[in-house]
């Protein structure tokens, strides 16, 4: 826990929650496949008012120069318990009006994929490489997404997911980032780890949106992760 966090929490009097949680050791519990228990759960209560203290730092970030045409700062959603954390690209238009995450018709086409493979939105949590909607949706640049990097890398801190998806080849080469790859099927093909959290890369909604070819490799990558998550 980080001195900020326990100092809004002791502000507002909710250090006692603080003090239920079981800290978990930070040992790189994840990094051997062939161990299987390791998922051990965080407090949802203490997890989910750490995350509400992540987003009160947020709130008025300026490290990028995104802050300055924003509407809101799209922190993430979802169970604060999720053993599935979903990274996006950036907000969109949608996202940035609401201050929700995937929200607009790739969100629904999330949701979609995610109840094929018996996954409910509720179950998991999402958020994006980049907090603030990148004007005309262009590729957030690669100074924008390391100034918001530290963000993720807490948010990850706090949930402890099981598993980590990222959806496209901006995220895919944020938090993967092996010099020289160009494709997303090198990452796709892979399974990789990330702060010792597995870690799967597949398309991003949008673009199966706008390419409806990429719909089959894209199931076949969701079986994949949900074989993966039936025997881990
Ligand atoms: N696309 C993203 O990458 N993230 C969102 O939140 C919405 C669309």
């Amino acid at each position: 826990m980080k001195s900020y966090n326990l100092e809004l929490l002791k502000l507002s009097g909710l250090d006692f929650i603080f003090k239920q949680n079981i800290k978990h050791p930070e040992i790189p519990l994840k990094t051997n496949p062939d161990l299987k228990i390791q998922h051990l759960p965080s407090n949802p209560i203490s997890t989910s008012v750490s995350l509400e203290t992540l987003k009160l730092k947020y709130a008025n970030c300026q490290k990028c120069p995104l802050h300055e045409t924003r509407t809101n700062v799209v922190y993430g959603d979802g169970n604060p318990n999720a053993d599935i954390m979903i990274i996006g690209e950036g907000p969109g238009a949608q996202e940035d009006k609401t201050g929700h995450v995937f929200v607009g018709p790739a969100g629904q086409l999330l949701t979609k994929m995610l109840k094929a493979i018996n996954v409910e939105r509720q179950d998991i949590y999402i958020t994006n490489i980049v907090k603030c909607h990148p004007p005309q949706n262009r590729d957030p640049f690669p100074a924008e997404r390391q100034a918001c990097l530290p963000y993720l890398r807490e948010q990850i801190n706090l949930i402890k997911p099981k598993i980590i998806i990222l959806l496209g080849k901006v995220a895919a080469n944020t938090i993967l980032g092996q010099s020289g790859v160009s494709t997303l099927s090198y990452y796709r093909e892979k399974e990789h780890y990330f702060q010792n959290i597995t870690t799967f890369v597949t398309y991003h909604p949008s673009a199966l949106l706008h390419n409806p070819s990429y719909k089959l490799p894209a199931w076949h990558d969701l079986q994949r992760i949900q074989h993966y998550l039936e025997n881990n």
